[in-house]
């Protein structure tokens, strides 16, 4: 039907006949010419209809957004004057001799190029149409990019691509499951992966060596900007490598990645940090390095003060209480100051202390705030030298339980970090390891694993039964710019230390063989030391494309509620359907549909 793709022409096309198909971008009527901005996927060009033929004219005339043409005509040079540079092919337009309407459009519920804003719901609703925005066509083609790349590496590297089931049965990887009744089992269900975790332990086994695959798990959790219920993987998992060869590996595709794809040079060596330090110094595990805050332990000053809201966290073992320097922040007013607390409030924080440092080196004098009468200047002073204060800055402070201190100064120090501009760098991962095996749940009474249930220890079994909540873990964690993008471990390949870690997470010995029994069996038969880790492909892309969300790097993500407007998913079934499934519904009131 076509020749030449509309946006791939260009002046080396001059005399050309050429046939375009595409879609009515733009119809302007200049004094008696009509112009028509073509597109399709590979750009726009500008086709001119003059009225002297006036078969063509009439139908240009009658064309309307969105309509579907064929065109037949001759690639000139633009008139002086009307080139447009913002256009690959601003130099060129066609000369329309045959014009063919192939689809009318109604006028689509938004338009495809503007700066209105659509709510998301609607871009959602009509996402086929939301798709053939130049915006959104950049990020299809950059994650396109993505996975072209990544497969040429790994293939290059002997990775050996494999699919996994869908249809399966629960993995743990924290969330809660989707799960699909079976006809031909009644009352038995199948679950969907929240990550083909087993599966790929069990291709070491089978002595597949290395693997990936672009896969698309599900997890039914509560959603975020860089959370779907379902999200795309790119899955891998080798055999006899330890985790400094997996990780260098890893971080050289990553490397070629952004080279390649985005022209970004990521450091030759990717820096690792522990958890515990990046606790500390970040009040999370995920630390943004473009950041340059970093909070610090006052504790030790603070013991002694007569300000309960310090002195109480900082004599609690599960306290925290940190100083956060904000150079230059004296200039913060009230009001932004207020923000701030009413923003730590959300992470729990009771109130957000702070000083000013008027004069660094006017003692109690130079600093301004209610709180310095609650404790002697040698306090101060302490404080001020471990926080680096200097005139002109602020300092803020966090103190309760550690959680809370964690959350909500780590939040705040990105908050902060952004609102000031004062990003250090474009890019900044590392390497999060050293995470403990488990954390302690409070309200079950019970230790939960903080990676998955397969992560090896680095201690002995015996060292880990005697005391779990010292254990760490071979994993390793990749965060670019405060986000995790993966995660990954060396995995237990013994049987022992796989019971020895099930028996602590409380899964007994039945249990344990209803849920893994295939995997626990499966070790006694030969299986390699092996680890890998998994990239959520979709932050990969969001991150490499500068989104804010990974809703814009999917073609047809959930909403926030879990639904898909477009196709009006989830949906009820037929009664017809649920019996041969032999399912009865609850009478739970149906949430009425909007
Ligand atoms: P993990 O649970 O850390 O590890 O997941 C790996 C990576 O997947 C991404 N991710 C998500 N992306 C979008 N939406 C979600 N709901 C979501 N959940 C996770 C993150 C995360 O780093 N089987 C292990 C990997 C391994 O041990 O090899 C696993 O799934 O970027
Ligand atoms: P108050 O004595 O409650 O008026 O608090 C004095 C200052 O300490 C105020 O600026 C509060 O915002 C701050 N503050 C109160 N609780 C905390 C806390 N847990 N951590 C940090 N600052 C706090």
């Amino acid at each position: 039907m076509r020749t030449h793709k509309c946006g791939e022409l260009n002046k080396d096309n001059l005399g050309e006949a050429v046939e375009l198909c595409g879609w009515v971008h733009r119809r302007r009527d200049h004094g008696g010419v009509i112009f028509i901005d073509l597109r399709d996927r590979a750009g726009l060009v500008q086709v001119v209809f003059n009225p002297e033929a006036e078969d063509t004219f009439a139908i240009a005339e009658s064309v309307r957004s969105e309509y579907v043409l064929r065109v037949e005509g001759i690639v000139r040079d633009r008139l002086e004057g009307t080139v447009n540079s913002n256009m690959a092919t601003g130099e060129i337009e066609i000369l329309v001799s045959y014009i063919e309407v192939l689809n009318e459009a109604e006028t689509p519920p938004f338009p495809i190029e503007s700066d209105i804003e659509v709510n998301e719901e609607m871009r959602l609703r009509y996402r086929y149409i939301d798709l053939r925005k130049t915006a959104m066509l950049e990020k299809m083609t950059m994650r396109r990019d993505v996975t072209r790349h990544l497969r040429n590496f790994l293939d290059n590297e002997e990775f050996f691509e494999m699919e996994t089931p869908i249809l399966t049965k629960a993995t743990p990887e924290g969330a809660r499951d989707y799960i699909v009744p079976s006809r031909t089992h009644p009352n038995a269900f199948f679950a969907l992966p929240q990550s083909p975790q087993l599966y790929k332990q069990l291709l070491m086994m089978a002595g597949m060596d290395k693997y990936y695959q672009i896969v698309r798990c599900f997890r039914d959790e509560d959603l975020r900007a860089d959370r779907q219920p379902e999200f795309t993987q790119l899955d891998i998992e080798t055999s006899f490598m330890n985790e400094d060869e997996i990780m260098a590996v890893m971080e050289e595709m990553i490397r070629q990645l952004y080279k390649e794809v985005i022209d970004v040079r990521l450091d030759e060596q990717f820096p690792k940090i522990t958890y515990q330090e990046s606790m500390s110094r970040y009040g999370c595990d995920r630390p943004d390095l473009r950041i340059p805050l970093e909070l610090v332990d006052i504790a030790d000053e603070m013991k002694g003060v007569e300000f309960k809201v310090f002195s109480g966290p900082a004599n609690d073992p599960n306290g925290r209480v940190v100083a956060l320097r904000i150079p230059g922040g004296a200039k913060l007013t009230r009001k932004e100051i207020d923000i701030y607390t009413k923003y730590v409030s959300i992470y729990g924080a009771k109130g957000l202390a702070y000083i000013k440092v008027n004069d660094r080196d006017a003692g109690l004098e130079g600093l301004q705030s209610p709180i310095v009468k609650f404790a002697p200047e040698e306090v101060w002073e302490a404080v001020m030298s471990k926080a680096g204060a200097q005139t002109g800055d602020l300092i803020f402070f966090g103190a309760d339980k550690a959680k809370i201190v964690n959350e909500a100064m780590g939040a705040l120090r990105v908050k902060i970090g952004l609102d000031l501009d004062l990003l250090e760098g474009d890019w900044k991962p590392v390497w999060v390891v050293d995470f403990p095996m488990f954390d302690w749940d409070d309200k079950n009474q019970r230790w939960n694993a903080i990676h998955h249930p397969f992560t090896a220890p680095s201690c002995s079994e015996e060292e880990l039964k005697a005391d779990p909540g010292a254990a760490l873990s071979r994993a390793y964690d990749l965060v670019l710019n405060g986000t995790e993008v993966g995660g990954g471990s060396i995995r237990i390949n013994k049987t022992g230390m796989q019971q020895t870690v099930l028996e602590i997470l409380g899964i007994g010995e039945q249990e344990a063989q209803d849920k893994f029994g295939f995997l626990l069996e499966a070790l006694k038969y030969g299986c390699p030391p092996h680890g890998g880790m998994a990239y959520g492909l979709d932050r990969l892309v969001m991150l490499m494309t500068g989104s804010a969300s990974i809703r814009d790097v999917i073609a047809f993500p959930k909403t926030q509620s879990a639904a898909c407007p477009l196709v009006d998913a989830p949906a009820a079934v037929s009664d017809e359907q649920l019996r041969e499934l032999s399912i009865k519904l609850r009478k739970v009131a149906a949430k009425e549909e909007a």
